[in-house]
């Protein structure tokens, strides 16, 4: 079953120099989770943070941290991101040969384990783990950066993955990342998608808390 929509705005588009305030902006602004996006400039062409900017993040909300490790061999680094404070912490399946371990590595750490799909990669990869997760995370751009334009041709894969969700009766999140705006979220919540990340829809807006509300009415109608 669809869980409530949450909107998780992306820091990867809010500023660095000021994080602190921009945090206090989206929690006031009625966010429900904060995306932490964590790049090695190995997996991802572009390098960003590391497990003491989570730490610093962590004192500066109360909000959940949904962190998404792009990097290669995240298992080496799980238990340190979840005492960091993660609430939530994704794997992509692309970098996991072992990623039924490493699912669980993360729920033995004491988060929720999030695993991700690159657009290339089909549903049907992480099908056997299906069970074994709390999230499933459907990239719908490369990763690497913000800003990008949504890849339409994801929304199938969104379908497949609800009903096998459903069909299953699993408490799994199914979440979407790359390019979420007003025009592309409703698509995406019909989809099937019930948590989305928004870097530049939310922190490239003067007014946070009217971007979200804008985004939650979008992704609520029907
Ligand atoms: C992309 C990151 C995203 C990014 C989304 O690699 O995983 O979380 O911040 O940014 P927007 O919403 O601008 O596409
Ligand atoms: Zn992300």
């Amino acid at each position: 079953m669809k869980g409530p929509v949450r909107i998780a705005p992306s820091i990867l588009s809010a500023d660095f120099a000021t994080l602190a305030s921009e945090l206090q902006s989206i929690e006031r602004g009625g966010a429900d989770w904060v995306h932490v996006d964590v790049m090695d400039g190995r997996f991802v062409p572009n390098i960003t943070i590391g497990p003491l900017i989570v730490q610093a993040v962590r004192r500066s909300t109360s909000l959940p941290l949904d962190v998404h490790l792009m990097i290669v061999e995240p298992e080496r680094y799980v238990a340190e991101f979840v005492r960091a404070g993660a609430s939530t912490l994704g794997i992509h399946v692309e970098t996991c040969p072992h990623l039924h371990r490493s699912l669980a590595q993360i729920r033995e750490a004491g988060a929720r384990a999030s695993v991700v799909l690159n657009p290339s990669t089909p549903a049907a990869a992480i099908e056997p783990v299906l069970g074994d997760v709390d999230q499933v995370l459907v990239m719908t751009v490369n990763p690497g950066f913000g800003g990008q334009k949504f890849i339409q041709s994801m929304l199938e894969k969104i379908t497949t993955l609800r009903r096998w969700i459903d069909e299953r009766g699993l408490d799994v999140t199914l979440e979407v990342d790359g390019g979420i705006g007003p025009e592309t979220i409703g698509a995406a919540a019909r989809a099937g998608a019930d948590v989305f990340v928004a870097g530049t829809a939310v922190f490239g807006a003067r007014d946070r808390g009217a971007a979200i509300a804008e985004l939650r009415r979008a992704a609520e109608a029907r």
